[in-house]
């Protein structure tokens, strides 16, 4: 019988790139979380998918010379399958682009836009022209584009707020009436304190600067700015439409817990549910901040050649060492840090060690002594009791910890377990036994003690490294596997035959597996050039056709005058003679390498046709070509021989 639904998300992941191993550890977490629910009886509805949309993505996109679509199905499609390989169930796997969710976030837009909850105002700011972007003057370099280094100007762009700040009560009695919404309690003070108590502001969510992302169906030009669209997710996925949800949506909505990263649980505790809220929707039971796995000391970066994928390390250790580290190595608040060396130490002491030599001494002994008979359990001794006990108050605490989602606790005291049965061998020593024909049944007992603990390891451990414990069922040759198989110690049937013994986790030699890892290394590094090298290609010349280049008017220019610009001590104000007849004032950005006199009587080459700019309250038409020699050394390009106004083809 079902204990009840069990709606559990992880966040949607972003598809600018190929994800690290960092951005794998929380559909890991989330479904060791979900196939533990399972075990117990829930059902589990387990979504994941991608976040496509935005900006980002159509600039990526168009650097590669391919269209958004393109580049997100290529990307989501890796993604998915890296939660294929990671072996997690999830039961949906949501993308953004995905039609139906297109229609229902914009039916979502909509219903607020008519309720009042959205409405029409303008998005004010710095903006820099050639990047598109608007920035807040904190956000400036030098009171320059962070991107480009340009000027940025005050501009106001038309878009779409929606009003959190009249939810900002409702939400505070939420969160107060439902202690455990925000979770764990350290991040539900930072939300408190940094976001909800400083006044909640109202949120842009439209935007018309770029076009992928999906449309505002009644206003032309709108994009639905990504936090309305992703976060609806988690209801367009099972069914919510405001017009009608289906059957599915009605059973589990809502999510008994969003699966978060620390970056992200803002997003999750404050314009989610006031979402809802506006929606007339359920909010979700709980949202879990989870920590960030970073990559030891060093930054990751392709070039280094350190970036750690999760296929890589699959096939350098194994899915499920792979989830074990995840897991086991990640603390509960803090950020956790991820290393080869430590990867290594972890397999050979928890994996190859504590639980890899229990199973095949065990199963080996049972072979040895019994001809691989599972003996009755008749000949106890005060010893026992210990171990039993273990047995069942590891499933208790294994089941309190999960409750409050400490996954690393959690296996830590299956670990635990295991290291209880190797203590029970050295205490038992059941080679002595074997020399005493008389201690038959007690050495039978023994064995199967250590069997039917590490049964309770098995399934206990499923969730977290669901092949390892099918591996250990079959050796031990038992489907009795079920959670509530151990509520009481004595599940193992005896007169079965265990199976052969087999090394779970062969050990690892550092030395030769850090040859292999330099390998990896050393192709990624080879590919990051190789990327480096398309780039240039394709962020370069190569990618420009001639009518491009035609688009450009380039000419002789003859420098008449120049003189610094008192507001901007990089700039200097030059008038041309371009052989129009008109002077031609043009601001650039030369004055660290050149001085007036340096420049006067020389011609140059000026881009002729590009859009007047106001710079520093200096109009400027044009552009004058220089090299950048060096670094920080710039160099104007002078053609001195050449004819004033003379056109460059
Ligand atoms: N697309 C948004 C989420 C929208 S949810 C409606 C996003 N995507 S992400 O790809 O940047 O991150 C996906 C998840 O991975 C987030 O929960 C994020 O916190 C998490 N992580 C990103 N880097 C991580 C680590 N290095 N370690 C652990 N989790 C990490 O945010």
């Amino acid at each position: 019988m079902s204990k009840g639904k069990f709606y559990i998300t992880t966040a949607i992941a972003y598809t600018s790139r190929k994800p690290h191993i960092g951005n794998s550890y929380e559909i890991v977490m989330t479904d060791a979380i979900a196939r533990y629910k399972r075990l117990q009886g829930y059902d589990v509805f387990f979504q994941t998918g991608t976040d496509e949309h935005g900006q980002k993505i159509e600039e990526i996109a168009k650097a590669a010379g391919i269209t958004p679509k393109e580049h997100v199905d290529k990307v989501s499609s890796e993604i998915k399958s890296i939660c294929d390989l990671l072996n997690t169930t999830y039961d949906k796997f949501i993308r953004t682009t995905d039609p139906q969710h297109e229609k229902v976030v914009q039916k979502i837009f909509k219903k607020l836009y008519e309720q009042g909850d959205i409405y029409k105002s303008h998005y004010e700011g710095l903006y820099c022209t050639p990047c598109e972007s608007f920035w807040t003057e904190s956000q400036l370099v030098d009171g320059k584009c962070p991107d480009c280094g340009r000027e940025v100007k005050p501009a106001k762009e038309e878009a779409y707020f929606f009003k959190l700040s009249k939810y900002q009560k409702q939400l505070e009695k939420y969160i107060e009436e439902n202690e455990n919404f925000i979770y764990p309690e350290s991040r539900k003070k930072e939300m408190i304190n940094n976001f909800i108590k400083p006044g909640l502001q109202d949120l842009c969510v439209s935007r018309t600067s770029f076009k992928w992302g999906i449309p505002v169906d009644f206003d032309e030009g709108h994009i639905v700015y990504v936090w309305i669209d992703a976060l609806s997710n988690y209801i367009t996925g099972i069914g919510y439409d405001p017009d009608g949800s289906s059957e599915q949506y009605k059973k589990y909505w809502p999510a008994d817990v969003h699966i978060v990263g620390k970056d992200i649980v803002r997003f999750h505790t404050i314009y989610w549910p006031i979402m809802l809220m506006a929606l007339g929707e359920p909010l979700p039971k709980q949202v879990f901040g989870h920590p960030w796995l970073l990559f030891g000391e060093d930054k990751m970066s392709k070039s280094r050649g350190n970036v750690i994928y999760a296929d890589d390390l699959v096939e350098l250790f194994g899915v499920d060492a792979v989830r074990y580290y995840l897991l086991s190595e990640m603390p509960y608040t803090s950020d956790g840090s991820i290393t080869y060396e430590t990867i290594i130490e972890r397999y050979n002491s928890d994996l190859a060690n504590t639980l890899g030599n229990l199973v095949n001494r065990t199963v080996a002994m049972s072979n040895k002594y019994f001809d691989g008979a599972i003996m009755p359990s008749n000949a106890k001794e005060d010893v026992d009791d210990d171990l039993i006990n273990t047995a069942l108050s590891t499933v208790e605490k294994v089941d309190k910890l999960f409750a409050e989602y400490r996954i690393s606790d959690a296996i830590e005291a299956v670990m635990n377990l295991a290291k209880r049965c190797n203590k029970y061998i050295d205490e038992t020593m059941p080679w002595a036994l074997a020399k005493d024909e008389d201690k038959r049944d007690r050495l039978g007992t023994v064995l199967y003690n250590l069997l039917e603990s590490i049964r309770f390891v098995a399934v206990l451990i499923s969730p977290f490294m669901p092949d390892t414990a099918n591996s250990i069922l079959k050796q031990i040759n038992t489907d009795v596997d079920s959670y509530d198989s151990l509520s009481s110690f004595g599940g193992l049937k005896s007169g079965n035959k265990v199976g052969e013994a087999k090394p779970l986790f062969a050990r690892i030699d550092a030395k030769e597996m850090f040859a292999k890892i330099e390998e990896k290394q050393k192709a990624q590094k080879a590919e990051a050039e190789k990327d480096d090298k398309k780039e240039e290609k394709t962020e370069g010349i190569a990618q420009i056709g001639i009518e491009d280049f035609a688009k450009v008017e380039l000419k002789v220019a003859e420098i008449k005058d120049c003189e610094p610009i008192k507001r901007a001590k990089k700039l200097l104000k030059l008038t041309l003679d371009d052989g129009s007849g008109t002077p031609r004032i043009v601001a650039s950005g030369i004055a660290k390498w050149y001085k007036p006199e340096d420049l006067i009587g020389h011609k140059v080459i000026v881009v002729s046709n590009l859009k007047p700019a106001v710079l520093c309250g200096v109009e400027s038409n044009g552009m004058i070509l220089a090299a950048d020699c060096a670094e920080d050394d710039v160099q104007v390009i002078f053609v001195d021989s050449m004819t004033n106004g003379a056109k460059i083809r």
